[in-house]
């Protein structure tokens, strides 16, 4: 089964505070989400390998390290999922970015896929689908499916809050993922959003409703 890894890094939690509240305005907010994916991305990248390199220091020369040089792909879903990708390309410029397009249907909470570009070589690079929210999993669970389909091998899922109800469906239909988080929340309401949550993720980032 995936593992869960909750980020309760002090300024992650700070951070995450004031995005929840309702009185943070949309400019705020979208500061808040991209500074939060960027510490994220520093703890999501704990993983990646390392080489040994020769270097002449001012005083002698040294062996030290650098990445060696793992393919990253970051897959926002949209819309929310952008509010987070500038955030993490300032710890990982080069990685590439694929998008998928997902809307939650409100009444049937069901997700509908209406876009896909990836990169060319998914099956050789190290997938981060990004989501402010896994509500009830639907949409990540199909952005996960779509992205197997079409030979990807590693993916992990990172989102800023989750309901225990998401996080069941990806643990269930995807054992190969882990899943980071900011935080893991009570439960979902009757309306399929996140209690005590942040409300609409998109809405709040762009402004609209
Ligand atoms: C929100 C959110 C997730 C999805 C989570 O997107 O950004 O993609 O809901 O819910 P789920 O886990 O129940 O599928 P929404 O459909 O509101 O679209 P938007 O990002 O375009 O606003
Ligand atoms: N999508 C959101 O944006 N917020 C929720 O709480 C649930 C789904």
């Amino acid at each position: 089964m995936g593992k869960v890894h909750v980020l309760d890094h002090p300024l992650i939690q700070h951070k995450v505070t004031y995005i929840r509240d309702k009185q943070t305005g949309t400019k705020e907010f979208r500061e808040l989400v991209d500074e939060v994916a960027m510490l994220m991305a520093f703890e999501i990248t704990r993983n990646l390998p390392l080489q040994e390199k020769t270097i002449e220091t001012p005083v002698m020369e040294a062996q030290s390290q650098v990445l060696a040089g793992k393919k990253i792909g970051l897959i926002p879903i949209l819309r929310a999922g952008l509010g987070m990708v500038d955030g993490m390309l300032k710890l990982i410029p080069a990685a590439r970015v694929g998008h998928v397009g997902l809307y939650r249907d409100p009444e049937t909470l069901k997700p509908h896929e209406y876009y896909l570009k990836l990169p060319s070589d998914i099956e050789e690079r190290e997938l981060i689908v990004i989501d402010p929210m896994l509500a009830t999993g639907g949409s990540a669970n199909d952005a996960i499916h779509s992205l197997k389909k079409r030979g990807a091998k590693q993916i992990r899922l990172m989102c800023l809050v989750a309901a225990p109800e998401g996080v069941e469906v990806i643990q269930n239909d995807h054992p190969d993922v882990d899943i980071f988080l900011a935080a893991l929340d009570d439960k979902l309401n009757d309306h399929g959003y996140i209690v005590p949550g942040l409300g609409d993720a998109g809405d709040r980032l762009y402004g609209t409703k």
